[in-house]
């Protein structure tokens, strides 16, 4: 919306300056704890809230698998040469410079691959579909610091 205020063309969400913007952003926030209220006097925000909490336990994909299968049921097993890692804290250190990427990326760009590995459709990148589950995975990350930009393999 700021670019196009400026007479420039908006980015989308999936590019790599997004994800610099976004580093640039984390990085000024270090330290500090997530803190997500879910406003009372807004029933929008917890319906969001819900719809993502609902999307992050649904199986889905010719795996029939749900989010909290790998990341609540199976923490801690390995899954090829990765560790499934607990979601609590997933939301804190993006975005990621991933050395298979070859660049800086965000979430919903790693939402995307969990999809892949499940085989299931991947919703669009800022789907609202996302969008809940990015918020109910922050919730659930409520005080614990930002730590990012980082890295992953
Ligand atoms: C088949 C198991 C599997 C399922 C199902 C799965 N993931 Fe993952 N996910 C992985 C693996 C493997 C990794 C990489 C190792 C790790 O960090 O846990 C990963 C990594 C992640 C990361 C990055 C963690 C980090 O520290 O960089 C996020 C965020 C994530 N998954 C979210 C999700 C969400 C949200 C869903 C549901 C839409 C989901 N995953 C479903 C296997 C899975």
């Amino acid at each position: 919306e700021c670019r196009e205020a400026n007479g420039e063309a908006s980015l989308p969400y999936s590019d790599s300056r997004i994800a610099e913007l976004l580093a640039y952003m984390a990085e000024s926030s270090r330290g500090k704890p997530v803190s997500i209220a879910i406003p009372e006097n807004d029933p929008r925000a917890l319906a969001a809230y819900e719809e993502g909490k609902r999307y992050y336990y649904q199986r889905r994909g010719q795996l029939n698998f749900a989010c909290a299968t790998c990341h609540v049921q199976n923490v801690g097993k390995q899954l090829r040469s990765e560790i499934l890692s607990p979601s609590l804290g997933h939301t804190t250190h993006w975005p990621v410079y991933r050395l298979k990427w070859g660049e800086i990326g965000n979430l919903h760009r790693r939402f995307a691959e969990c999809h892949e590995q499940i085989r299931a459709p991947k919703p669009a990148e800022q789907s609202s579909e996302l969008r809940h589950l990015e918020y109910f995975l922050s919730f659930m990350s409520n005080g614990i610091p930002v730590n990012g930009p980082s890295t992953r393999k």
